[in-house]
């Protein structure tokens, strides 16, 4: 390199460190700032900013306690003109310490994308990471600075409305779906305008609620916490999140708002978080009704001493905490630790240097970049579970199209979706009348139902005669928008009321058909399958949902879709994941059933492994499946060796093949399994994985890289190590990934 170009390259190099310094010593700086202003804080004040109300109306009342301090934080105010009201308002406090403004944009704010748990399907972070800028970008603007996203809790419970907005079963890809979602909120820097605290939540195991009743008990054992359900919420901390929040569940009898292990030994020690904590709504007070706390005194001394920071909306720490300051129950330094993390935070956003939101420049919602930004993402989230050489559709075809979800706008949205305006919903019907490129499809439309829940089949004496006049039938079915997400918890995951007979009903036409899913969760569909000639699942896909699934439909788009979540067959099944332990007598693929032909059978004829008499042992679709309308074939999997040392990394590669005349992207998984462990290892755990795209025809060599640190785990003394000993490892195109091999880690 020649000395002009190496000058240039020190001086680039100066510039980053100067920047990188400058931002590193502005969070020094807040340190500073914030004890001078937490010196001058009286303890009513202090009080007052770990309190966080919920925005019903902005009156006197309101507007007096946030001059008088007794605020911190407001959440679910979405109008930048009463926001810079309220910021007027604390700005004239005392001390004009500006308020925390909150709001759940979960996968979107106007614009919105489709569903975590559609996103993940991606497994893309990109896509993840550009839609909660483009929902930070859109939410900003109207006021809000801290959203409470990702929602990262592990969901192995189809039954549980929440698994929604999580990224899925996995720890591995919700880790990585989680940290995307975190840059994208949160940007370079967060007093960028534009940027929002992220939060990671809930902390921690909500999602293995029991009975996938929402808010419900879990017994996480301390294995299962360190190895499954902490990791994602260490790659969100990892990757700077802003705040955590503390869930409503209690885990082995202690609720997670006044766990001072899980708070203070595990979040703020183990983990390092040094971040704002807030408690879920009501989960402060709730203690009361755990049973955990007497009274709502009890409540707030447990919690400020456990190191909760702010308490949302039940204002038990503005009643009770200066009387227990005053009686020594809850030590003022306590106080200053919680109020030091808000105040921190509120100098990172910016502001109290610019606490007031412009209010006349051009608004962002729904612009053009947006609105393509999330059909590219629902395009990627869609899963093609089967299709019998039925999909892509042709222009030429005419095509009826039938069921409640193929033009429902506002259920297209999925939960969460608090800011998303229906009216800006492009649903498939929406996109045959808008979109230049289908307006010549002979298509005959009929809904049959007027939603999913809709049991009225008076329409049905209608299907024959439409489907009869047609080439191939779409049938767009699935789950509204409030059958999933908080508190909607189903007991049965069948296709819900009368829709798999109205799938049946149009098959008896003697028709291909094709059936598209838009839900909130993996439904049990076996009974459906043989009356759908090809199935596309679609995660609830959002605004532009659409027309991402009229180009997948028609060929313009390719699926790539993979499931982030087991679709088992019968809810019974449940829970049931890939990366779960062998025990010790795990059933082999070809373990009997009671559907036999023997008679008077003996108690040892059928079932001495590890399975359902009526179901077996494996789901309907594993995680990690979804096929495309490209053909990809693995082959020649080559280690860079077979022996591994503790400080060495192991490369994989494998030949992935695009045998079709389609160009098509596969996502190519990378699974290992630790034989012996000194705690039993998952007989699959996802390490790996890489969007591939190839053209018809066309192989590629695709490399993995491992580390010892990629192997390690809690072990049996809580020690987070990679152990001697074998290793399977596989690549392809789902967990049920079969090329393979082994190595030795010495
Ligand atoms: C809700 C949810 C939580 C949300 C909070 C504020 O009950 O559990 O995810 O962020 O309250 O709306």
């Amino acid at each position: 390199m020649d000395t002009q170009k190496a000058l240039r390259l020190l001086f680039i190099l100066c510039i980053f460190l100067c920047v990188k310094l400058h931002i590193y010593s502005q969070q020094l700086n807040y340190d500073k700032e914030v004890e001078i202003l937490l010196s001058k804080m009286t303890l009513n004040e202090k009080i007052g900013q770990m309190n966080q109300l919920n925005f019903y109306e902005m009156n006197d009342e309101l507007l007096e306690k946030v001059k008088k301090g007794e605020t911190g934080s407001l959440l679910n105010t979405t109008d930048p003109r009463t926001v810079n009201l309220l910021q007027k308002a604390a700005m004239e406090s005392r001390l004009g310490i500006p308020l925390l403004i909150a709001r759940d944009v979960i996968h979107g704010y106007k614009t919105i994308f489709p569903i975590p748990l559609g996103q993940a399907a991606s497994f893309d972070p990109q896509i993840a990471e550009t839609g909660a800028r483009v929902a930070a970008v859109e939410a900003s603007e109207n006021g809000i600075r801290w959203t409470f996203a990702p929602m990262i809790d592990i969901a192995r419970d189809a039954r549980w409305g929440r698994i929604a907005e999580s990224p899925g079963e996995d720890p591995y890809l919700t880790g990585i779906m989680g940290e995307a979602m975190v840059k994208g909120f949160q940007g370079t820097d967060l007093s960028d305008p534009t940027s929002m605290a992220a939060c990671a939540k809930h902390f921690v195991g909500y999602g293995a609620s029991e009975g996938g009743r929402d808010y419900n008990s879990t017994s996480i054992t301390p294995n299962a916490l360190k190895n499954t359900y902490l990791p994602p919420f260490q790659k969100s901390i990892d990757a700077g999140v802003a705040t955590v929040m503390t869930s409503f569940n209690d885990n082995d009898g202690i609720p997670s708002s006044g766990n001072k292990n899980l708070l203070k030994n595990i979040l703020r020690g183990e983990m390092g978080f040094n971040g704002l904590i807030v408690s879920d709504w009501n989960s402060v007070g709730e203690m009361i009704t755990h049973g955990f706390a007497a009274d709502g005194k009890d409540a707030a001394m447990i919690s400020a001493n456990v190191g909760l920071d702010m308490e949302m909306n039940t204002e038990l720490y503005i009643k009770h905490l200066k009387q227990l300051v005053e009686e020594g129950k809850v030590l003022e330094t306590n106080i200053d630790n919680s109020v030091r993390y808000i105040l921190k935070l509120k100098y990172r956003l910016g502001l109290f240097s610019n606490p007031y939101i412009e209010v006349n420049k051009p608004t962002t919602t729904y612009s053009d970049k947006h609105l393509q930004a999330a059909k590219d993402a629902a395009i990627k989230s869609a899963v093609l579970l089967k299709n019998e050489n039925v999909l892509p559709l042709n222009e030429t075809q005419r095509i009826a199209i039938l069921g409640p979800m193929a033009d429902a706008p506002y259920d297209q949205l999925g939960t969460w979706i608090f800011d998303g305006n229906a009216s800006h919903t492009v649903t498939p019907i929406g996109a045959l009348k808008s979109n230049k490129d289908y307006k010549n499809l002979k298509v005959i439309y009929e809904p049959i139902l007027r939603s999913t829940t809709d049991t009225d089949t008076s329409n049905f004496s209608k299907i024959q005669e439409i489907v009869k006049k047609t080439d191939v039938a779409v049938i767009f079915l699935g789950e509204e928008s409030r059958l999933s997400g908080e508190a909607h918890s189903l007991s049965n995951i069948n296709l819900i009321g009368v829709q798999s007979e109205l799938l049946k009903e149009v098959k008896k036409a003697g028709k291909p058909v094709v059936l598209v899913i838009m839900a909130g969760r993996p439904l049990t569909i076996e009974r459906d399958l043989p009356y759908a000639d090809a199935i596309l699942y679609n995660f609830h896909p959002g605004t532009m949902g659409g027309p991402a699934v009229l180009d997948l439909l028609f060929g313009k788009a390719n699926p790539s879709g993979k499931l982030p979540v087991t679709f088992v067959r019968e809810v019974g099944q449940i829970p049931l994941y890939y990366n779960h332990n062998n025990t010790g007598r795990p059933a082999p693929d070809n373990a009997k059933t009671l559907y036999t032909d023997e008679t008077n059978a003996k108690q040892t004829s059928v079932g001495d492994v590890s399975f359902y008499l009526d179901s077996g042992k494996e789901p309907l679709y594993p995680f990690g499946y979804g096929l495309s309308y490209s053909k990809f074939e693995y082959s020649d999997l080559t280690l860079s060796s077979n022996v591994m040392g503790m400080n060495d990394t192991l490369t994989m590669s494998v030949t992935l093949e695009n045998t079709s005349s389609i160009e098509g992207t596969e996502v190519v998984q990378l699974y290992i399994r630790d034989l012996v462990g000194s705690i039993i290892r998952p007989v699959k755990e996802l390490k790996g994985f890489q969007r591939v795209n190839l053209k018809a025809g066309e192989s590629k060599a695709v490399r993995f890289t491992l580390s010892a640190e990629d192997l390690a785990f809690y072990d049996v003394d809580m020690t987070k190590k990679a152990e001697p000993g074998y290793f399977n490892v596989w690549v392809g195109g789902s967990s049920k990934a079969e090329l393979g091999d082994t190595f030795l880690l010495e």
